[in-house]
């Protein structure tokens, strides 16, 4: 059985989940849950960010005694958002667990032995947004431009990495003809940035004396590791390095490293350079998804516009957030959460399209056929149809495309839609309640069974952006088993449905959003 190795940024654990952290994690669950459809044994990582100063910092505001507290609540309040927003992860790492110090320490111990750390002086600009030193030429009006403060003025006596001698070998694996950084356009901007020759060796520890919130250097507990380092090398603690032989050997290298466009240069230049200083095989492929606003404008504490997802998904179901989120904006590029929009998509296209689609259906066979799928066969045009979407589905899948997948699907309810709608079972019902033709019976079950295999495709396609939904028409569609269950190989995702397959009418699947007046 092939494998499949996805990983998602890790969150600081400075504050509350919003919904910016939320679509990192959407999507790879949706990709993660297409991979168990094409059948790959799958390994899904997402988690915290737990040591750095901006954690230290956000604990002592916060009232806390001990980051350790602070960061306890925090995750938990990831691993809440994430359990509503329904993501399958197999695992959350937590960079404060016992197994990842032990990681992060032979990570460093690795590099050491190498030759590839050495001790020296770091007199720069540090950005603690970025947990990152800064120069001069990244500052716009002296402040930093991801969070719009000065950097603070820093120096001490710090380990670094030799990034030096690892550049042309990072650049080579970037050059590759498989693609390991996508989009083209990131993997560009990477190149450039391995052609400064400003870009050299980094720091990678801080003084203890400025930071204490970290895991310490072995055999020199007056330094701390740099945060990056610390959070990186999650991706293979995640995967069993050092504590699960049999895992390690399963799901290293990663398939995909999914993270946001602001933290490229991270995974596509200093990941790989520790990794290759350790010996350990690079990582298929990092993609650099875009941003989100709300409402048009960038998130803000100040604005008062950060996205609560657990809120949304209490007032609206994890479904159409999924839906509408990944519908209505393009992946690699900026997109935007307005919440007029997700009605309106959202009901358009689930509850009118789709909805509407399986309750004539059901409806129909249920009045008609008490129930019971009735032995006729489809119309094969519309069966031929939804294979040809399915493929082009797949094509789009496979490269992160998701908007373009979901069309895919919506072209063939909105073909059965009007399938149905040009033929009229109903009438077809009337006719033959009056006249007692069984040709007319026949024809209106043909739709049916056509319109029923339609729905059934969709559910099946639609799964992993909207779970729940599709586990309620699939169960409409009087299957016992989870849609969850089904792969491109099994025998349920043909067009084949036992005639006698009792079907059931749950009423509305999803039902209709309102925006609620007073809020
Ligand atoms: N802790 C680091 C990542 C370490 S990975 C080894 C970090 N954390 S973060 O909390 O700031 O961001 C986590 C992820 O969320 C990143 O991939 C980031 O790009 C993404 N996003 C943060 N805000 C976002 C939006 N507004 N929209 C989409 N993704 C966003 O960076």
């Amino acid at each position: 059985m092939e494998k499949y190795y996805v990983t998602t940024a890790i969150d600081y654990a400075n504050a509350a989940p919003h919904i910016g952290h939320a679509y990192e994690k959407i999507a790879a669950d949706i990709v993660a849950r297409y991979q168990r459809l094409c059948g790959k044994k799958v390994f899904f990582l997402t988690g915290t960010d737990e040591h750095g100063s901006k954690v230290q910092k956000a604990a002592i505001a916060a009232g806390f005694d001990s980051p350790r507290a602070f960061v306890d609540e925090t995750s938990s309040k990831f691993k809440e958002a994430w359990r509503r927003l329904l993501i399958s992860n197999d695992y959350f790492i937590r960079t404060t667990e016992d197994r990842h110090k032990e990681v992060v320490q032979e990570v460093f111990r690795r590099m050491r032995q190498k030759g590839d750390v050495y001790i020296g002086k770091y007199s720069g600009l540090y950005c603690d947004g970025c947990e990152d030193y800064l120069r001069e030429t990244d500052l716009v009006d002296g402040k930093c431009i991801n969070h719009q403060r000065p950097p603070v003025h820093s120096e001490e006596e710090n380990y670094f990495f030799r990034l030096t001698k690892y550049k042309e070998p990072v650049r080579q694996w970037l050059l590759e003809q498989e693609a390991h950084v996508l989009p083209a356009g990131r993997k560009q901007e990477v190149l450039n940035q391995l052609d400064d020759p400003e870009l050299g060796d980094f720091s990678i520890t801080r003084s203890r004396r400025s930071l204490t919130w970290g895991i310490p250097v072995p055999d020199d507990p007056e330094h701390v590791i740099y945060v990056w380092i610390d959070a990186l090398t999650n991706y293979i603690t995640g995967a069993g390095f050092l504590s699960d032989e049999e895992a390690w050997s399963t799901w290293w290298p990663a398939d995909l490293h999914l993270i946001g466009k602001d933290i490229t240069k991270f995974h596509a230049i200093y990941w790989p350079a520790m990794l290759l200083a350790c010996d350990i095989p690079l990582p298929r492929l990092v993609f650099g998804h875009g941003f989100i606003t709300v409402e048009g404008q960038k998130m803000s504490k100040s604005l008062g516009n950060v996205l609560d997802p657990v809120y949304l998904t209490e007032k609206y179901g994890a479904d159409a957030i999924r839906y509408f989120l990944f519908a209505a904006n393009t992946f690699d590029q900026d997109g935007d959460f307005s919440r007029a929009e997700m009605i309106k998509i959202a009901n358009s296209h689930l509850a009118n399209n789709l909805g509407n689609l399986l309750n004539r259906i059901v409806t129909l066979i249920g009045k008609n056929f008490t129930n019971a799928v009735p032995d006729i066969e489809a119309e094969q045009k519309y069966l031929d149809l939804a294979d040809a979407k399915t493929e082009q589905y797949c094509q789009a899948m496979n490269v992160f495309e998701f908007a373009k997948a979901i069309r895919c699907v919506l072209d063939f309810v909105d073909e059965g839609n009007k399938y149905l709608a040009d033929q009229k079972p109903w009438s077809m019902f009337k006719e033959y309640q009056e006249t007692k033709d069984e040709a007319k019976l026949r024809e209106a079950g043909r739709v049916l069974v056509t319109g029923m295999k339609l729905v059934k495709r969709a559910a099946i396609l639609l799964a992993p952006v909207t779970p729940d939904l599709s586990e309620k028409i699939w169960k409409s569609l009087g299957y016992t088993e989870s849609v969850h269950s089904i792969t491109f190989n099994s025998s349920q995702f043909s067009h084949e449905i036992t005639p006698g397959q009792v079907i059931n009418n749950p009423g509305p699947v999803f039902p209709r959003l309102e925006e609620k007046e007073t809020e």
